[in-house]
């Protein structure tokens, strides 16, 4: 951990120019600087270095950052490694935090398991080119059609059929421990407690972490069908070093060809990555037999937001394999499918052709996701009309989960004229599905909350409370084969049908207005109207801050959240000016850990409006002296759409209520629709009052 006071000075000593420099070269146009882009193929430069700013942006596309968020994404560094590798650059020395006994015993006992891996890798890899041994592992890879180049690219080794102990003998000669021997799998304790080699006779393919070090292994069997009694692959166990969900097959070799291609190629085995590899297709990485987890996802998209999944042509899988995708369409991931020809898998098929041909193949082929499932549901129900719901009911699973609005509706609409569904069942559909999926958070995490308020109150009560059952939590198949229902349980307040996208630019203009004027002052609005002769001011921080939280208003977008709340965190020096604060606090955000908060601070102060109207009127009137309009308007704004989102859903909450005969609901929503229309007008008459 790196202190915030060395962070801050870390952040004062870089120049970003100097950052970018080293790895590109820049040439100075004005106050900027300019070069060839390496985020993606750049013919003439693209990308803009501001020295002012401190940020880069690209204009071709739209890659955009700090220093630190540039090394991250060029270096794929992790952010502690960024800060170091800066404090190192500008000679600042790293006070790191010091660890507990603990903190130093786990990252010992991690980098020993890290030690005894690499050096069995070592063990393996020896085997595999030492003649004297055998050549029989050589061969194996050799009559496979890896070339020599390649079997060292990946570290390929071999495990003797013979020797059952030559690893584990040579490991506690050389003095590593067997406990760590044992913890990452590669000796097995016999009953007389003798060590044992998980791997023998068989060829090794070891697994890299994204930084490159060797982290379990997967043995395969020689022979080329199946052998009775004997797995094909034997993999190492999970340990403290191997977390499967974790770990991708190929990604430290295939991380920056996935950033530059801005495309990660998913195939299913070691075989078909390194084949793809040799063929010159460096976008892939493998899942290794399983279906994707999210913790794969994220990995991959630290890299890039599109996904092809490769098939093998034959494969009677698909059904199953299909199922993970839905979890990397509600990530917001983009995913294609290709299916390969009849009896090809990705290792043959990159075997029989040149990379371009593969490349071709790929982008002719591939089919988005939820057009390839439709499609193969579709030719199951063939002409049985009763099965036509069904078949609707799945689909429509796989679209609601996608997190962007536009997605969604052009899927939706895909559904409607492929198949010929009504269109309006088919959006409803899609609606009712979402608000089903999260009144069902809600009421997961209400129920959550009850229970640690029960836990708490059983602890210091125990007597009264012993045996009042809860609920159970609604379970995630309910929404399958239960029927709709539109109106929200007790556990939903109205806000909940307030969706993220339709007040996002309200919540942007706000956090806009939060990063780039927070500390200039602002007039309040009644000493205007009622002509107050001490002229009151606060800062645009302040107005916001305070007319939020008068109507107890929070964003949806966490992102905006995550700004708003920062914000008001950050240290500032009353003394200083208000152009200080300023930097220091677009500073702040800039070199945020989180990258999504630096995207968006990012694109809000490049922001250019070039030969707009809006230009024109900020060329006449600088922005900072329309805030007093500009502000409060935003905020009202932002108000007024919040209610005018609760009106609109209150009609169908009504007549639903109406349906199931409940008075007593549909009164209650009446009068919450008259307090509504209430403050609307309320609010339009505050915005005319401004202009
Ligand atoms: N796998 C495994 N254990 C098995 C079979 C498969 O862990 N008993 C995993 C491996 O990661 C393997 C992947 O699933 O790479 C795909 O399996 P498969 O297609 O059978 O193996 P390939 O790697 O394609 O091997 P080959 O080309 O030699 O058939
Ligand atoms: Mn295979």
């Amino acid at each position: 951990m790196i202190d915030n006071f060395t962070k801050e000075r870390i952040l004062e000593a870089t120049r970003i120019e100097d950052v970018i420099g080293e790895f590109i070269s820049l040439r100075r146009r004005g106050s900027n600087y300019i070069g060839l882009c390496p985020f993606h193929d750049d013919k003439s430069p693209s990308l803009s270095v501001s020295s002012t700013k401190q940020i880069f942006k690209c204009f071709a596309c739209g890659k955009a950052g700090t220093a630190v968020s540039f090394l991250m994404e060029h270096e794929h560094m992790t952010y502690p490694e960024a800060l170091k590798y800066l404090a190192a650059k500008y000679g600042i020395e790293v006070q790191e935090k010091e660890e507990s006994p603990e903190d130093l015993a786990a990252s010992q006992k991690r980098e020993s398991l890290l030690i005894v891996t690499e050096a069995a890798q070592k063990h393996y890899e020896a085997n595999l080119w030492n003649e004297e041994t055998s050549l029989i592992g050589l061969q194996y890879f050799r009559q496979r059609k890896f070339t020599d180049e390649t079997i060292r690219k990946f570290g390929l080794g071999y495990a003797p059929k013979q020797e059952k102990f030559s690893f584990s003998a040579k490991a506690l000669e050389q003095g590593f421990k067997s406990e760590y021997l044992v913890e990452t799998g590669l000796s097995l304790v016999r009953d007389d407690g003798r060590l044992l080699d998980r791997f023998y006779d068989r060829v090794m393919f070891p697994v890299h972490s994204i930084s490159g070090r060797v982290i379990a292994f997967g043995g395969r069997i020689m022979s080329p069908g199946k052998v009775e009694g004997k797995a094909k692959y034997i993999n190492s166990p999970e340990s403290e070093i191997y977390v499967k969900n974790l770990s991708l097959y190929g990604i430290f070799f295939a991380k920056n060809a996935i950033a530059k291609k801005n495309k990660c190629l998913l195939v299913e085995g070691y075989t078909d990555v390194i084949s793809m590899h040799q063929s010159g297709i460096e976008n892939v990485v493998a899942s290794s037999g399983t279906s994707l987890t999210t913790g794969q996802i994220s990995l991959i998209r630290r890299f890039t937001d599109n996904i092809t999944v490769i098939y093998d042509g034959d494969a009677a899988g698909i059904k199953a394999a299909i199922r993970g995708i839905d979890m990397i369409l509600e990530a917001g991931m983009t995913v294609k499918v290709v299916l390969l020809p009849p009896e090809d898998d990705p290792d043959s098929f990159a075997k029989a052709h040149t990379r371009d041909e593969i490349e071709d193949f790929i982008t002719s082929n591939e089919k988005d996701f939820v057009t390839f499932k439709a499609d193969l549901l579709h030719e199951e129900i063939g002409n049985d009309p009763s099965r036509r719901t069904q078949f609707l009911r799945d689909v429509i699973e796989t679209i609601a989960v996608i997190p962007d609005d536009i997605a969604r509706g052009v899927y939706a609409q895909m559904v409607v004229d492929r198949y010929n569904f009504p269109s309006e069942s088919v959006f409803t559909s899609i609606s009712r599905f979402r608000a089903q999926k999260r009144q069902q958070q809600t009421a997961r995490r209400n129920y959550e909350q009850r229970q640690q308020a029960q836990r708490q109150q059983t602890r210091s009560d125990a007597a009264s409370y012993g045996d009042t059952p809860l609920p159970p939590p609604p379970s995630e198949e309910d929404y399958g084969g239960a029927t709709y229902d539109a109106v929200p349980s007790e556990d939903v307040p109205y806000q909940s049908a307030i969706t993220n996208s339709l007040m996002e630019p309200c919540e942007r203009e706000l956090a806009s207005y939060l990063v780039r004027f927070g500390e200039y002052p602002i007039h309040r609005e009644e000493n205007m109207i009622y002509g107050a002769e001490k002229v009151d001011e606060i800062t645009v921080s302040q107005y916001i801050r305070q007319s939020l939280e008068e109507d107890e208003l929070t964003f949806s977008n966490p992102v905006f959240q995550k700004i708003y709340d920062n914000y008001f965190e950050i240290p500032r020096n009353p003394e200083a000016d208000v152009m200080t604060a300023q930097s220091r606090i677009i500073q702040h955000f800039t070199c945020s850990e989180d990258q999504s908060v630096v995207r968006e601070v990012i694109s809000m102060i490049s922001e250019s409006h070039p030969l707009t109207i809006e230009a024109y009127r900020k060329s006449i009137t600088p922005e900072e002296q329309l805030l007093h309009i500009n502000v409060p308007k935003s905020v009202l704004f932002f108000k007024l759409r919040y209610i005018e989102l609760q009106l609109k859903d209150i009609p169908a909450q009504v007549a639903s209520a109406f349906k199931n005969n409940d008075v007593e609901l549909q009164t209650q929503l009446i009068s919450h629709q008259n307090l509504l229309n209430k403050v609307r007008s309320q609010i339009m008459q505050d915005m005319r009052n401004i202009k």
